[in-house]
């Protein structure tokens, strides 16, 4: 069975600001159960460790609300350059086709989304792929750019799927 490497950019979008990332991500084998190893995204600080705190791991777009989103934006937060992990949190390996889980930590994106009231809803998780990732890669030249088919924009990668946050 050939390993591969998975590459993932998120684009986490909703009406107004959010914030959340992937903890960690697994494989489905074909009954369904979550097998072998876990893997991280790039640039993952450990939740045990003391010095942690959300900040490292958030990538909040805009940056500020006068601004929006420009184009210099990078999809990618700056610790998350290519490569950048580490034997405690590796990446995921799948096979060609696998099916995969991303795993959030709960925060009350789903469960308690009446503490923030302009929120209408939990939100859509764009999961775009790409074997060509580039560390300049912007937010605006890939989300709602980059399509099903792989023809969008600069055509190095494709939307592989969006779901609703709120998985039930
Ligand atoms: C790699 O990720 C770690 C953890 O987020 C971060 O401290 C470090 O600066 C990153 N390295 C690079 C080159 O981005």
């Amino acid at each position: 069975m050939a390993l591969k490497q998975a590459v993932f950019l998120l684009g986490i979008v909703a009406q107004s600001m959010s914030h959340s990332w992937v903890e960690r991500l697994m494989v489905f084998n074909s009954d369904g159960t979550m097998v072998g190893a876990p893997g991280y995204t790039r640039g993952t600080i450990s939740r045990l460790d003391p010095s942690f705190n959300d900040f490292q791991m958030q990538h909040l777009l805009p940056q500020s609300s006068e601004s929006g989103i420009t184009p210099t934006d990078r999809i990618c937060k700056a610790t998350q350059t290519i490569g950048n992990y580490t034997t405690e949190f590796p990446s995921l390996q799948a096979w060609p086709g696998a099916f995969i889980a991303l795993q959030y930590q709960e925060n009350g994106h789903v469960t308690l989304p009446q503490l923030t009231p302009q929120k209408e809803d939990s939100g859509t998780v764009y999961i775009y792929g790409t074997s060509s990732p580039s560390d300049e890669d912007t937010l605006a030249s890939i989300h709602r750019v980059w399509n099903e088919h792989g023809t969008g924009g600069n055509g190095r990668g494709r939307l592989l799927v969006s779901r609703r946050f709120d998985d039930g």
